[in-house]
């Protein structure tokens, strides 16, 4: 099979990356490929600082990982104090724009303080190493300096999404069993305040584990404070400064152990349970920062922008530990894309000269809807890289964001990976290889994928089948926290020794990967990965319903949407305004974003003898409404028929 077209790199990009043509990627990852204790431990001795150094690179017993055995270093000291010595200290490390217009420029000096304050306040509040905090925040500078201060000390952070409801919140400190909560009074999304502080307080009713809530001003509403557990970030800062003084700006950062937990990620599984991923210290900020260069081509001039949320793991390495640890000046960006209008990315890149950006493809596709005027109104010439992460990008958005956003002269490095892997896996690096749009292209130096088939035999080139990754690498998963069965059982059961992705990929005759999807119960939908299970059991959760089953549909912009088929309990239903309130229900019990687009009623699910929902003929019919292949072991065939036909829809 050969693709319509490739774009290799232009001569004027080459001459000034780091890793310049093929040849040069071939050595790199062939080098690391024979060897990868002496490749990952001399980039972990040159890149990271270390308060001791590490005898051993990588203890490997399937599926334990040990990385950097015996070293101690801190991720935020690597993030901030050793930018401070030479000409970085008065650098921007944070350039941040607020959404009501208001912005931010935070030096590396700068953070700094505002750190090692914060940190002194968690250890006034009694917080040590190995306690665990939630931080449920908006896109504020204060998010990135409560991560970095939990690091410093060793506290294990879980950011929350600020989109997640009270209900996921509380879910996600309880599994945690947190002892505190960082938040706002809230943030500010397409004008209006998301109110924080509301479904922390919802949410503490049942967790009575939390001691504290430390809490931002960002929106000045009034909000109630709760005696004895509440407190304003300001005024403790305020009492800090009384009574420590100078003393306040400076905190040593904990000589912690390479793989002592750094945080704890909730992504969407196949069960109706979201998996709690732990990061650890070393390996993860090693890989999350080595990217820098390989996929960015990070420079010491550059202002880099990835529009993700924070509380996603695309925010953690590339607004966070990756960036900061790479010394790189970082936009981040509190509010809509679309806020007051459909150019604010273009105002913001114009205002900063951004000059890497990236994004996702839910994002390009939406503002590919608006047109070109509202990118042309602006001057983007300070674009020389532009980047995709989350989702397959289709062809012909990746030519429009080429041609439109990067006119034809920023290559475009479209970045696979997963909340697991903690760090990009597959992507160009940008001035070595031909683009091929729509495929992540090679993997990086150290990670060795393959696609195999259900016998965990590798397939033949443009074959579809699973992408698995064969050898450890050091930003991997740990664990699931307090759930080390399920770890195993998921990633390292499937294919014996190997990781199992849970996607769908090809291998094209250039060795390029073609990531299709998943092949688990998991959607992605606006490159937010949702558990069909998880919405499942909200649903269920109604007093309405009896059953449901949820697929992914495809949608045009959102890539996939979330499609629920219901059974309800006897009774006389309004299914238009039952429709309304179940939606709203999911919002309640998850978060807005997993709200179903479509919901369909229906007398009965089709099942197999089992009892099992046959999920594979509900996406059929979402998909084609109509159902092909083998349905033998259907119980009852006219569900099928009946499926197909009733259809309630916005
Ligand atoms: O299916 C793949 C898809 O997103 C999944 C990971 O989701 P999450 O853990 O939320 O992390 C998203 C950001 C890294 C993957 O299993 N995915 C991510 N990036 C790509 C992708 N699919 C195709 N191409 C990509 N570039």
């Amino acid at each position: 099979m050969s693709d319509p077209q490739t774009y290799p790199p232009s001569d004027e990009f080459v001459a000034r990356a780091q890793v310049k043509g093929m040849a040069a990627y071939r050595e790199l990852y062939d080098r690391a490929k024979q060897d990868p204790q002496n490749f990952w431990g001399d980039l972990a001795r040159k890149s990271l600082s270390w308060f001791e150094p590490f005898d051993k690179t990588l203890e490997w017993n399937p599926p334990t990982a040990k990385w950097f055995v015996n070293g101690k270093t801190n991720a935020c000291f690597n993030c901030v104090d050793r930018h401070l010595a030479g000409s970085r200290r008065t650098k921007p490390a944070i350039l941040w724009e607020g959404e009501p217009g208001d912005a931010r420029v935070i030096t590396y000096e700068e953070l700094h303080r505002l750190v090692a304050r914060f940190a002194n306040i968690l250890k006034q509040l009694g917080y040590k190493t190995g306690d665990r905090a939630i931080l449920y925040m908006p896109m504020v500078p204060e998010l990135p300096v409560a991560m970095l201060a939990c690091a410093r000390l060793g506290i294990i952070h879980s950011v929350v999404f600020a989109g997640f409801s009270a209900e996921a919140l509380k879910a996600r400190i309880q599994d945690l069993a947190a002892e505190l909560v960082i938040t706002a009074d809230g943030g500010w999304r397409r004008g209006k305040e998301v109110r924080l502080k509301t479904a922390v307080d919802e949410a503490l009713e049942d967790c009575p584990g939390v001691r504290n809530v430390i809490v931002h001003r960002r929106t000045a509403s009034d909000i109630p404070m709760k005696n004895g557990r509440d407190r304003w970030w300001h005024e403790l800062d305020q009492q800090l400064a009384a009574t420590a003084g100078e003393s306040a700006n400076n905190c040593d950062a904990a000589a912690l152990d390479s793989d002592h937990p750094l945080y704890v990620l909730y992504t969407s599984g196949t069960t109706g349970k979201p998996k709690g991923i732990l990061h650890t210290t070393a390996g993860y900020l090693l890989q999350a920062s080595a990217s820098m260069t390989w996929v960015f081509d990070l420079r010491e001039d550059d202002i880099y922008w990835c529009t993700a949320d924070i509380g996603w793991v695309t925010g953690h390495s590339y607004i966070v530990y990756g960036p900061l640890a790479a010394g790189a000046t970082a936009v981040m960006y509190e509010g809509a894309p679309d806020y007051p209008a459909f150019d604010r990315f273009w105002q913001i890149v114009e205002k900063l000269k951004v000059s890497i950006f990236y994004t996702s493809p839910t994002a390009i596709r939406a503002l590919i809807r608006q047109g070109e005027k509202w990118p042309d109104a602006h001057n983007l010439s300070s674009l020389r890289l532009l980047g995709s992460v989350g989702e397959p990008i289709n062809p012909a958005a990746w030519e429009w964001y080429h041609r439109v956003i990067g006119k034809a002269r920023c290559p475009i490095v479209d970045t696979w990976w997963q909340t697991e892997t903690g760090a990009i896996m597959i992507s160009p690096m940008p001035g070595a290889m031909p683009l091929k749009p729509g495929s992540a292209s090679l993997p990086l130096p150290g990670v060795i994928p393959d696609v195999v088939d259900t016998r965990g035999e590798p397939v033949r080139n443009n074959r579809e089948g699973y992408l698995i990754i064969r050898e450890p690498w050091p930003s991997m998963v740990r664990t699931i926290w307090g759930d080390p069965k399920r770890f195993e059982e998921q990633y390292w059961s499937r294919v014996p020794g190997a990781y199992f992705t849970g996607d769908a990929a090809r291998r094209d005759e250039d060795g390029y990967f073609w990531v299709l999807g998943r092949v688990d119960d998991v959607m992605n939908v606006s490159g937010h990965r949702l558990s069909t299970m998880e919405i499942e059991s909200a649903l269920v959760h109604h007093h309405a319903v009896a059953e449901a089953a949820v697929v992914g549909k495809p949608h045009e912009i959102t890539g996939q949407a979330v499609c629920a088929f219901v059974t309800l309990k006897k009774g006389n239903w309004d299914h238009t305004a039952l429709g309304q309130e179940l939606r709203q229900w999911v919002a309640h019990e998850i978060g807005p974003f997993a709200r179903p687009e479509d919901i369909r009623f229906t007398d009965a699910l089709p099942k197999t003898r089992s009892g099992k929902i046959m999920r594979r003929l509900l996406r059929e019919i979402v998909t084609s409404n109509a159902v092909t292949g083998d349905v033998t072991t259907l119980e009852d065939l006219t569900v099928v028929t009946a499926l197909s036909s009733h259809h309630e829809e916005d």
